[in-house]
């Protein structure tokens, strides 16, 4: 492997990314903002076109950066994998779902590494970042690349390093977040290392790949269970008849051994809701219930039903009903100022209120069109109009650029799920909080 170890130190190993998508597109540009030769391959002919022409689709990457690799050809979109024959390393970082029944979809990766496998040569460097259970690179990447009759840590080196993308976030990035590696071999950590210190500051090296896959999901799981307890918090105190935000602000101020976590209508996106499920289902194999990880699945699970209960509340106070009620849903997104809805409560809160026979109307700046039927009415722009002519103004996503003091002004009823009416002077009853 000494001839990929010059061909790093000199920026002539050719890198190549599998799945361009919020993990794998920043971590190309890195690549070739860096000096390597990059290839991207997504099967979605859009996005390795997107790729090609320097159109960006990730918010979270710069603009500047992916034109200048493109323009000066470091970096290249393709659907085709046969160039995994010219190149040195290669990133996996496809989706990594649950299927219905909430057991692990390794199905995306299985595709990668039978590519892999077409193409495997001596020389060459693996490395996974999907988001997965202990063992699966050991356990399902290894023996199929070893079928080539190549050896690990001598032919070809295989790693795992879990991605720690945190999408809106503009001040941790790839570069400025510690990344962890975990090899099959010694070899294999230390190439994967020099590899990535090419674009991050600081790289944290553990004992197996193992290690790695499971540093991820404590990270993960230490959300999903601190959420699920602050929800639990959020729940007890509206019973005790006290305001849960105020709770949280004033344990803030312990200097030492608290840190605080807010509660919500709901977990979102691709990891929290998604992650701790993958460790759950793996010691379910080896005879073992992750509890911790089940109560917070179904507290976080349940968020949305108990948000569909306060909307009720609401309505019943004015003699209304949720069946016929004309409800607008304020920000559809998973979070705060970013344009993805994958797993949003939002869904969940909008097809409750729907089988319930609400009107429902939804606005959010970042998204323009919406998954699901039957289609809710989208609503352009918040106006006292379109304010006033909704029973009841849902906030299930608070983006920065609402005008809290004017939804306020124009609502009759809101449900406050974020605390983002806070620093406005509310009306007696007006706004209900979480
Ligand atoms: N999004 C995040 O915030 C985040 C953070 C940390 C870790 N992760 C993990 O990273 C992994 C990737 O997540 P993502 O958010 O980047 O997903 P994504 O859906 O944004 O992107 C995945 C891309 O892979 C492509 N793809 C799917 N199957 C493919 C295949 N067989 N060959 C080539 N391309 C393929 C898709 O077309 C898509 O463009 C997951 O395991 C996820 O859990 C995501």
């Amino acid at each position: 492997m000494d001839n990929l170890l010059s061909k790093i130190e000199t920026k002539t190993a050719k890198v190549a990314v599998i799945g361009l998508g919020y993990v794998g597109l920043p971590l190309a540009v890195d690549f070739a903002i860096a000096g390597f030769h990059v290839v991207g391959i997504d099967k979605n002919q859009a996005r390795a076109d997107a790729t090609n022409n320097g159109q960006n689709y990730i918010r979270d990457v710069s603009e500047t950066d992916l034109k200048t690799v493109t323009k000066n050809g470091l970096l290249n979109g393709t659907t085709s994998f046969s160039v995994l024959q010219e190149t040195d390393a290669i990133f996996i970082c496809v989706p990594t779902p649950l299927s219905k029944t909430k057991d692990p979809d390794v199905s995306l990766i299985l595709h990668a590494t039978d590519s892999i496998h077409q193409h495997l040569h001596s020389n060459q460097l693996i490395c996974l970042e999907s988001t997965t259970y202990p063992g699966t690179t050991r356990e399902l990447i290894l023996p199929r690349l070893r079928e080539t009759g190549l050896k690990v840590g001598k032919d070809f080196s295989l790693a795992f390093s879990p991605e720690r993308i945190d999408p809106g976030n503009s001040h941790f990035k790839l570069k400025n977040t510690p990344k962890v590696i975990g090899g099959i071999t010694s070899t294999c950590l230390n190439l994967s290392q020099k590899l990535y210190e090419n674009i991050v500051d600081q790289v944290v090296p553990v004992s197996s790949t193992e290690a790695a896959e499971m540093v991820k999901l404590l990270e993960n799981t230490f959300r999903s269970v601190n959420i699920g307890l602050v929800n639990e918090m959020a729940i007890m105190a509206q019973k005790l008849g006290l305001d849960v935000w105020e709770i949280i602000h004033a344990a803030s101020t312990k200097p030492y051994g608290f840190m605080p976590f807010y509660p919500g209508p709901g977990l979102g996106g691709h990891c929290i809701p998604v992650d701790p499920h993958y460790l759950a289902w793996k010691l379910k194999t080896l005879n073992y219930k992750a509890r911790f990880i089940e109560m917070a699945g179904e507290i976080n699970a349940a968020m949305p039903h108990h948000v569909v209960d306060l909307i009720a509340r609401g309505l019943n106070r004015i003699k209304k009903s949720v069946n016929g009620s004309n409800i607008l849903v304020i920000g559809v997104s998973y979070k705060k100022d970013i344009a993805d809805i994958r797993e949003s409560p939002a869904l969940d809160i909008i097809s409750i209120l729907q089988a319930r026979e609400a009107v429902i109307s939804w606005n959010d700046p970042y998204i323009d069109d919406y998954p699901t039927t039957p289609l809710p009415r989208f609503v352009k722009d918040l106006t006292p109009s379109s304010l006033s002519a909704a029973d009841c103004v849902v906030i299930v996503t608070d983006h920065s650029s609402y005008d809290w003091n004017f939804i306020v002004e124009n609502s009759s009823l809101i449900v406050d799920t974020r605390n983002a009416t806070k620093n406005v002077q509310c009306p007696q009853g007006r706004v209900l909080k979480l």
